[in-house]
């Protein structure tokens, strides 16, 4: 903590200033870091740079959305490209149907698409749709599942559920949602039956949740149980999309949802969400077929904005074939490997969890099914080692999820293991 301090001078004087302009100093409150955050200067490749001009192996990603690294050369050159066409037409453009054609192209359940901002929005509109489509109003989502900040979806993130994740949210709101265990097909055949639910939305890996791979047999039997009574699957995907598999988790568990909720990757470095499912539950976002009330409302200034296209797009068609991916996978599965013989070397009570490109670490015997498991587990021991390594030049975002990129290259996973160890030797 003391080499951070020392050598983050500047940052500590922007941090200053920007409690003066933003609730809690930033801008969005998971950045926030003991005593203060860095301020990044600029970024490139797997290295970040901040304004004291410290490097850092960037393992956050820009919160995953970075698989090929920070400003591949490759995506820049088309953006830059593009900005020179406009920023921003607000209207219909050639290049939206081509960045949704890929999008159907790549992922099996999405044969049409809606572009949103965030994948908050795409969240939003995903419960809606699913709720005029089935004309229910009740959705399940899963203790520990992140939807990003739509008031519905904004419940049993972070245990202890009984505590409202956020004021402001009302009973009425939150009197519709139901909420599941994750990885436990007990746990949910029954309420799904009772409950008349217009959806189930679920993310094939928790992802702030602590990483946790939902087993394939648990998504096949919420597929199956779903389609029997009539409430559709949706798959958050902006973790997974694009990543685990060229078309997601659907298609590396071959599991098919209904909806399929999108962003991160897609954007290329960009804002970005979509939707994506088939006709018949994706055209009900259609006025000239389904007259008020049954249409279903989406929209928004910047959808389908022609730079994040491009950018989205650029970025796709590069993962397309499956090389990079398949690559990352097998790195990832690797360094899950090698992370967990250091701390097992030292008798470290350490689950090294994740799946594909995504790892984490959670200091406990107990096997990490749920995220009970992750917040019964040592976080402040988390945190430290996660200090540790920012310290020293690597980056997680303190206690969350790791993320390979394209642009990591072997001595950066060294540079990883080597902290990894020093911290071992130091504190065991
Ligand atoms: C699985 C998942 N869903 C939804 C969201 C919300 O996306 P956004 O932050 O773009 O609104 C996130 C963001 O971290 C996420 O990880």
């Amino acid at each position: 903590m003391n080499r951070y301090l020392a050598n983050t001078q500047k940052s500590r004087q922007l941090y200053e200033k920007a409690k003066r302009v933003f609730p809690s100093g930033v801008s969005y409150f998971i950045r926030h870091m003991d005593p203060y955050p860095f301020y990044t200067a600029k970024a490139r490749g797997s290295r970040l740079v901040d304004v004291d001009k410290n490097e850092y192996i960037d393992f956050w990603m820009g919160h995953y959305a970075l698989i090929l690294g920070h400003s591949p050369p490759e995506i820049m050159r088309e953006v830059k490209r593009q900005i020179e066409k406009g920023t921003h037409y607000g209207t219909c453009h050639e290049l939206e149907i081509t960045s949704a054609e890929q999008v159907a192209k790549m992922v099996p359940s999405a044969e049409m698409v809606r572009f949103t901002n965030s994948g908050t929005e795409a969240s939003m509109y995903a419960t809606r749709l699913a709720r005029s489509y089935t004309k229910r109003d009740r959705i399940a989502k899963f203790e520990g599942g992140w939807h990003g900040g739509y008031d519905p979806l904004l419940l049993a993130v972070k245990p202890p559920f009984d505590l409202s994740e956020s004021s402001g949210l009302t009973d009425g709101t939150l009197k519709d949602t139901v909420v599941l265990p994750f990885n436990d097909v007990n746990g949910v055949e029954d309420a799904i039956k009772k409950e008349e639910l217009a959806a189930v939305v679920v993310e094939p890996v928790l992802g702030a949740g602590g990483c946790i791979p939902a087993r394939k047999e648990f998504l096949k039997a919420l597929r199956e149980v779903c389609s029997e009574n009539g409430t559709l699957l949706v798959f958050d995907e902006i973790i997974t999309g694009f990543r685990l598999a060229p078309g997601g988790a659907q298609q590396f568990l071959g599991v098919l949802p209904d909806i399929t909720v999108m962003g991160k990757i897609l954007g290329g470095g960009f804002p970005v969400g979509a939707i994506g499912g088939p006709r018949e539950i994706m055209d009900l976002m259609d006025p000239l077929l389904y007259a008020r009330p049954n249409f279903s409302f989406h929209g928004g200034t910047f959808c389908a904005n022609p730079v994040t296209m491009t950018a989205g797009l650029a970025t796709l068609k590069t993962l397309e074939n499956g090389t990079i991916i398949s690559d990352l996978n097998k790195r990832g599965a690797k360094l899950r490997r090698e992370l967990a013989s250091i701390f097992e070397r030292k008798d470290v009570d350490v689950q090294v969890v994740g799946t594909s490109s995504l790892f984490h670490t959670h200091f406990t015997d107990e096997e990490i099914e749920n995220v009970h498991a992750v917040f019964r587990a040592d976080r402040d021991k988390l945190a430290q080692y996660h200090t540790h390594l920012i310290a020293n030049g690597v980056f997680f975002l303190p206690t969350k999820t790791g993320a390979l990129s394209a642009a990591h290259t072997k001595t950066d996973l060294e540079k990883l293991l080597i902290e990894t160890e020093a911290y071992v030797r130091n504190n065991y």
